[in-house]
This record gives structure tokens, sequence and C-alpha cells, in this order.
């Protein structure tokens, strides 16, 4: 079946279940609970939902180690209950993505276990199992490569006296793709959920999934993520991803969304180009979530608005006319935006600008569970009370080289727990999220941030993010326009705009508290008339201008 363009024009709503909403009280988010949100989700003016892993696993990184493929965690419900959710939200309009992780199982997946059993186990392939080396008459890996998550990327089986790879934790081998009986699975698992009616995939780390031959040392040494040159972006996961796609997704109408950390426009491009060697439909990327962090947000830097502004500017001018963004800026991995990009001071105010600033650029915006009502970072007291793999890695390397107190200000604001937190539902006990004893810490603000004030508040966050949604589904230069940016150079304000058909969009964003002089650019008279969305209640324009009231949204369509 021909491809059609529907996943141009949604936007999409991503659940990461274990803190959406626990519907049976053990204080572990759930498919009841998502069930009883969906009239939620649907009047969000959403599209689809993508589900965070809800497949079996010993949450060693929290369902991204699958232990079964096939089915549900039972902390989530079962086959039954996902099929209620599916199609409860199908008969809302709503299209369902899964999120596919297969560069990594769990090594407590059967394919995994009877790997270990033997070399000559027919599931010894299905992984990277290498004989050590000898150096200076000590054992070593088979190569110098770190993992992303925990050490050293190898793990040594004494029973086997072999390594297995793991780029990401000891519990999350690497499944060895360039197996056809690996790839044979994949396409079983694709089509597993595919029959059983989901719209698509959001699909793990995908160009990390091919690995070069014989697995090389690498050159210059690093202590995380060391080797990435030999298994990032590799010829071969095209190829292995042209072969899902012709033997599997051509066959349904569905959506594909690549997670490609490090990936730069031109090499996602390479994956999403339409066209005959597109394998695809989007990239998700990283550059834009690196304005206040050196790479990944365990090493914090002050925020830099220019940074940010060219990663989107890079992204959005080299997609246009030949691919699709996705536009996103948050999700599962990321600490909370407004604490990170905006103002916990000027919570709202901030919160509405820096929803406009993405979803009116062009691509398929994502909004993550919590970013609505404008879910901000926990301040937990020690490192410990964070639980996540990564987190846990991040304290280990830092309290190497930084004074204590410094390591749990860096985890504190860097640590994609925070993204984690329980969604504040209302002002009830434990945020309205559970009647039990919530798995996770619950920030102290749900009393004054939670869905239920701004489900009253006609000037909320949530209800700004439901306009804006409207708008963009109701103005085709939002989903089809040009983007061009004006004043790149600007350490405070991102202003673009973008073109169809005779329309013209200006969105004018300001990233500080501070009082700033704007003059429209050449060409366009500000009338008040023009402006649609916008923070602040008043918005006079003098001299084809305005001073800037801390972080002010102003969106004006001509035309
Ligand atoms: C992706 C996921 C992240 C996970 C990692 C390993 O980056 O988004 O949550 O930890 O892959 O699967
Ligand atoms: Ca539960």
């Amino acid at each position: 079946m021909a491809k059609t363009p529907w996943y141009k024009e949604m936007a999409i709503y991503q659940i990461w279940v274990r803190s959406f909403c626990d519907g049976n009280g053990d204080g572990i988010g759930d498919l009841w609970g998502v069930l009883s949100k969906l009239d939620y989700i649907q009047r969000l003016g959403v599209d689809a939902i993508w589900f965070s892993p809800l497949y079996p696993s010993p949450n060693a990184d929290f369902g991204y180690d699958i232990s079964d493929y096939k089915n549900i965690h039972p902390d989530y419900g079962d086959l039954e209950l996902f099929k209620q959710v599916l199609d409860g939200a199908h008969q809302r309009g709503l299209r369902v993505f899964m999120d596919l992780v297969v560069n990594h199982s769990s090594d407590e997946h059967p394919w995994f276990l009877e790997s270990k059993k033997g070399k000559d186990n027919p599931y010894h392939d299905y992984y990277y199992w290498r004989p050590g080396r000898e150096i200076r008459g000590l054992r070593r890996p088979p190569n110098n490569w770190t993992s992303l998550f925990e050490g050293g990327a190898w793990e040594y089986d004494k029973d086997l006296d072999e390594y297995y790879l793991h780029l990401f934790a000891k519990k999350q081998p690497d499944l060895n793709m360039h197996n056809p009986r690996v790839r044979q699975e994949v396409k079983d698992i694709l089509r597993f959920w595919l029959d059983l009616g989901v719209d698509g995939f959001r699909e793990d780390v995908v160009t990390f999934i091919a690995k070069a031959e014989g697995l090389p040392d690498c050159h210059p040494w690093i202590p995380i993520g060391n080797g990435m040159k030999y298994y990032s972006n590799l010829p071969q996961a095209h190829e292995f991803l042209m072969e899902f796609k012709r033997d599997v997704l051509d066959r349904y109408d569905c959506f594909t969304v690549g997670e490609s950390p490090m990936t730069t426009p031109e090499t996602a491009l390479r994956y999403v180009t339409e066209g005959e060697e597109q394998v695809l439909d989007e990239m998700i990327a990283f550059s834009h979530m690196e304005a206040d962090c050196l790479a990944t947000d365990m090493i914090r830097r002050p925020f830099n608005l220019r940074k940010m502004k060219k990663a989107f500017t890079d992204w959005q001018m080299k997609l246009q006319g030949k691919a699709w963004n996705a536009l996103y800026i948050e999700n599962h991995d990321h600490p909370r935006i407004i604490s990170r990009y905006g103002s916990e001071r000027y919570h709202d105010e901030s919160g509405k600008m820096l929803a406009a600033m993405y979803i009116l650029q062009r691509g398929t915006p994502f909004i993550y569970q919590g970013q609505e009502i404008g879910m901000t970072n926990l301040r937990l007291r020690s490192t410990e009370q964070y639980p996540d793999v990564m987190t846990q890695n991040a304290v280990r390397l830092l309290s190497k080289i930084l004074p204590k107190k410094q390591v749990l200000k860096t985890i504190q604001e860097g640590a994609r727990d925070n993204a984690r937190s329980p969604v504040q539902w209302s002002a009830e006990k434990n945020a309205g999220f559970t009647t039990g004893e919530p798995w996770f810490t619950v920030n102290d603000n749900y009393t004054v941030i939670n869905a239920a004030a701004q489900e009253e508040d006609p000037d909320s966050l949530l209800d700004f993010y439901r306009r804006l949604l409207r708008f963009r589904k109701e103005h085709p230069v939002v989903l089809w326009g040009d983007y061009v940016e004006h004043m790149p150079e600007s350490k405070d304000l991102y202003v673009y705009e973008r073109n169809y058909e005779g329309k013209k969009l200006l969105v004018i964003c300001s990233f500080t508290d501070k009082q700033l002089r704007f003059e429209a650019p050449g060409g366009v008279e500000l009338e008040e008339k023009a402006l649609v969305l916008g923070n602040y209640e008043t918005n006079f324009v003098i001299a084809n201008g305005f001073t800037t009231r801390p972080y002010e949204l102003r969106v004006y369509l001509f035309g």
C-alpha cells in the first residue's frame, strides 16, 4: 500500500506509562490508568499516542530492556487490556505507536538465556559473543569500546569464557542484527503488533543496529561511548531498515520514527529523505536539546539560546523540501524544559512561549506527558534517590572529578529522572496519580501545578497547548510553510517566519526576563489585529515594534 502523508499533519502524545496514571492502586502507572485518560488526551488535540516500552522487562532501564517482545508487562496489564486501550484510542481518532527496542534485549530474554548455554546453541549468534584478548598476560575484553550507561562495553561470562557486547547497561546485551535470524525475529515482532492493530513504531537507537566487521578498537579512547564510529550510522543499518520496510512495513499503512543520538541532519537524511531510499518517516534529533549542556545532559552549561536556534534552524533548513522533522522539547530522556530553557519563576509565560516556539515549526510535534501542564524538575536531596541506571552511571563518573555538592546539583539539573516523576493530575494526595504509594517521588509543586487546576482556567498552559494544536491544524501555513529565521545573532530572542501561499506567520519568542526592544523585520507591518497567539493580555505596538516582557511570545499572521 502506498504511504499517505497523514503523519505530517499529526501531533503525538508520548506516554511513559509507569508514571502516567495508576489505575489499580499499586503505585505504578498502568494501562487501566491510560484508559481513564483517553478523553483527556483526545481533548488535548493530538492525533496519536506513542507508548514508551510496555513489554515485560526486568526494568534495568525501565522497559528499554525487553524480556518478551510480544506481551505486556504484568505491572501495566495484559494483551487484552492493551487491545482495549488500542480500540479506545482508535474510537477517539488516536493512532497508537509502540516503542521498538531491538538494538538490544534484556539479558533475561529467553534468547539471551539460550545464547549463554553454549557456543553451539542456535541462539549463541543472536548476540555479540567474543573471546577475550590476552594483553601482557591478562585477560582483556575483545576491544576497547565503552558503553553509554555502565563502564566497559563487554561483560565476561565464566562458563562460556566469552564476553558479550552491551552498548548500554550490562543488562542490555546488543542483538546481532547481522544474523538473518535476528532480522527475521524483528520482522515477526513488527507483524505481531501491526496485525494487532497498532499504527507504527518509534525505533530506539536505530542508527546503532549495525556494527563494523571485526569490531575494531577505537582511538582516541574516551570513557563513555568509545567505539561509536564503528556502530553509528553504518551503511548496513540502512540496509536492515530497508529490509524491514520492504518485507513488512510497506504492507501496512503505518508510521515510523527513528531515534538517533548524535545525529546530524546530513546523516538523518540518509534514512528520511522522501523517495526510493527512504526507510523511516522521521528521525528524532538531539542537537537542539544540547543548548545547556555538552553532548550529554550530565555535563551542564549555561543555557545558550544561539546554540538552540542554530540547531533548530539547521534541521528546518536542511530537511525543507526533502524530509519531515520530528519536533520535540521534552521526552523521557531529558529534564523538564521549563526548568532548562524557560524559567520556573515565569512558569506559565515561559511554558507557553516554549510550546509555540517548537510547535509552530515545520514537522510533527511530540508532546511528552506532563509537558502540557508545565511540570518541572524534581530536586531530590541525595543522588541515591534517582533510580535511573544512566543517572547512577553519571554519579559514579562525576564523583571522581567533582565535589559531592556539585555532583548532586548536576544530577538535579541533568537527570532524566526529572521527566519521570508521576504526572500531576490534581491537588489531591499523590497528585491524584495513585491511591497507593507512588513508585517514585511526586514533585512537591503538584498542589500548584496540576491538570485539574488548569482544566478550570481558560488562561492555563494546558488550554494554551490545546489552542496551539488547533491553530496548527487550521492553518496550512503552520503545516506546510517554509521556514526563515530572523536575528540569528540575538542572544535573547528567537524570531522566525513561515510562508505559504501568500500567508506569513511571524513567531517572536523572548528567552529572557529582560526588557528588550524588538523591531519588526523589513516589509512586515505589526498590526494588533494580526496577533493570533501570545502570552500576555495586552499587546501594544509602538513604531512597528515593542518592548518585550519576560519570556514574551507573540505570533502574528499576515495575508
Ligand atoms: C534510547 C531511549 C532511552 C534508553 C536507550 C537505551 O535512547 O530513549 O530511554 O535508555 O535508548 O535503550
Ligand atoms: Ca498500577
